[in-house]
């Protein structure tokens, strides 16, 4: 079915739409992996990475896309994300899931992004993160 919008109807913006589509989220994906490599304070999920973190970069853009409601490009070219089961190979404990909102609270705010969405996305990415926990502390 072809959803369309009637004269009068409000288009609600998704937040990809609202991060700038494919260039504000590459943007802030960039961003993200600059944090983790470029801040010693969250050096535990940084070592968990490859030296080389282009691969993780893009790989986070395609999930992302389809997260915030564009493309669904990472399940066109992986198939179903299993972003738990994917997870599980590294030990995820509060203190590793605080270190990747961190990263993600650092790259929203070179972002331009307003307070409701920054914290609506902060609590989105949090349920995320906490539910990829593998570890109880
Ligand atoms: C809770 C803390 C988290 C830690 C410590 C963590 C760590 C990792 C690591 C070490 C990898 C492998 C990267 C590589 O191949 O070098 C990875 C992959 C990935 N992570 Fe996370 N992650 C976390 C949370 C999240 C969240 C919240 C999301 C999504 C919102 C996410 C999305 C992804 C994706 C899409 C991949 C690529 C999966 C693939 O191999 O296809 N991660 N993560």
């Amino acid at each position: 079915m072809i959803n369309t919008i009637k004269p009068g109807q409000l288009y609600k913006l998704t937040q990809y739409e609202k991060l700038g589509g494919e260039i504000g989220v590459r943007t802030l994906v960039k961003h993200f992996y600059e944090a983790m490599h470029n801040t010693p304070e969250v050096k535990i999920i940084r070592d968990m990475h490859a030296p080389n973190l282009d691969e993780a970069e893009d790989k986070l853009y395609l999930f992302l896309s389809g997260w915030l409601g564009g493309p669904s490009l990472y399940i066109e070219k992986y198939g179903h994300p299993r972003l738990r089961a994917r997870h599980l190979p590294f030990s995820i404990g509060t203190k590793e899931r605080d270190q990747w909102l961190h990263c993600m609270d650092i790259a929203l705010n070179k972002m331009t992004v307003e307070k409701p969405m920054h914290d609506e996305l902060m609590q989105a990415f949090f349920n995320t993160a906490d539910f990829m926990r593998n570890q109880t502390k």
